[in-house]
């Protein structure tokens, strides 16, 4: 058995791509057979176990002796679900700086499903608490907090330009993602049709082209070691746009947003899950998008 935690508002999108549902709780999917690849999953439980119980100290006992430090799911009888969560080490906020070191000790969780009964995992697929990455947010300088999906992308996953490598930024406006990509080092050609904040406009190493992205062809740019965009189009005019630079061979890495409007287009996040190399994931600071990246070259 298998769980998949998700933010209850992308549940019909998680079910959707689940094979074998066993039972669902919230936004805890839990299915029978092996691992599955899961684009909406935000926290995956690897070893949850069903366990029953009488008294809350009893409850606290058993995960105790399973595991050091717990995150709690609660969907129902919070008040329960808080004094079991008492009896528990406390856990310390595990508020990430970017591209700081990640936590060190793994984090089980659990939620109570009914007054006598627990579901606990003491192995998930995330260093932070049901997944939840938090950052020490920087409030003065990004103009958009779009910059919180590449602090992400780069500190928790490790996908990341290095310094003097030239990018292209395609729907750049405010500046977000253009600020982060200076802030690593890379020289960045800034692309949009609305005008950036003059402050990221003003950063050396920023170009801005203020036009149509659909109307700019490799070649104007010429060689980047990474593409990225944060678009807001059709998954489809995206997955073409990305299609133009690998062929073009002009580009091998890609890290782009695909946005979805009113409802989650699958089939076309399939095609872009079928590219070579490509992985696609709802990252924590997605909303009703999900985030892929290409790599092909090595890093
Ligand atoms: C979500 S915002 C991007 C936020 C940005 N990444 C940041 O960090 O501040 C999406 C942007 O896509 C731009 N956009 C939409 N269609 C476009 C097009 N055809 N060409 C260029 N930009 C486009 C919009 O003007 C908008 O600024």
């Amino acid at each position: 058995m298998i769980g998949y935690l998700t933010n209850e508002q992308f549940l019909p999108e998680l079910k959707a791509e689940l094979k074998n549902i066993r039972a669902t709780y919230g936004g805890l999917v839990l299915t029978d057979g092996p691992l599955q690849t899961s684009v909406w999953a935000q926290n995956i439980w690897l070893n949850p176990e069903i366990i029953s119980f009488e008294s809350v100290s009893q409850a606290g006992k058993a995960l105790k002796e399973r595991g050091k430090l717990w995150a709690v799911y609660s969907t129902d009888q919070h008040r329960r679900a808080q004094l079991i969560q008492d009896q528990l080490l406390k856990v310390k906020p595990r508020v990430m700086n970017f591209l700081g070191p990640l936590p060190d000790m793994p984090i089980g969780a659990w939620t109570l499903i009914d007054k006598n009964t627990l579901i606990a995992s003491s192995e998930t697929n995330s260093l932070f608490p049901l997944g939840e990455v938090r950052f020490n947010e920087d409030k003065k300088n990004p103009p958009s907090r779009a910059y919180l999906k590449l602090w992400e992308l780069f500190t928790v996953y490790g996908i990341k330009p290095k310094p003097g490598e030239r990018v292209v930024d395609f729907g750049s406006c405010p500046g977000g993602w253009t600020w982060v990509l200076q802030q690593v080092g890379c020289h960045v050609v800034s692309i949009d049709r609305a005008p950036l904040e003059p402050h990221i406009a003003a950063l050396p190493r920023v170009e801005f082209k203020k036009t149509n992205a659909f109307n700019v062809k490799p070649e104007d740019i010429g060689a980047i070691d990474w593409f990225f965009s944060d678009i807001i189009c059709y998954p489809e005019k995206l997955l073409e746009l990305v299609q133009t630079w690998q062929s073009s061979g002009l580009c091998r890495n890609f890290v782009c947003t695909i946005k979805f409007q009113g409802k989650t287009d699958f089939e076309t996040l399939r095609k872009f899950q079928d590219l070579p190399n490509s992985h696609v994931q709802h990252l924590y600071h997605n909303k009703h998008e999900v985030t892929v990246w290409i790599r092909t070259s090595s890093p």
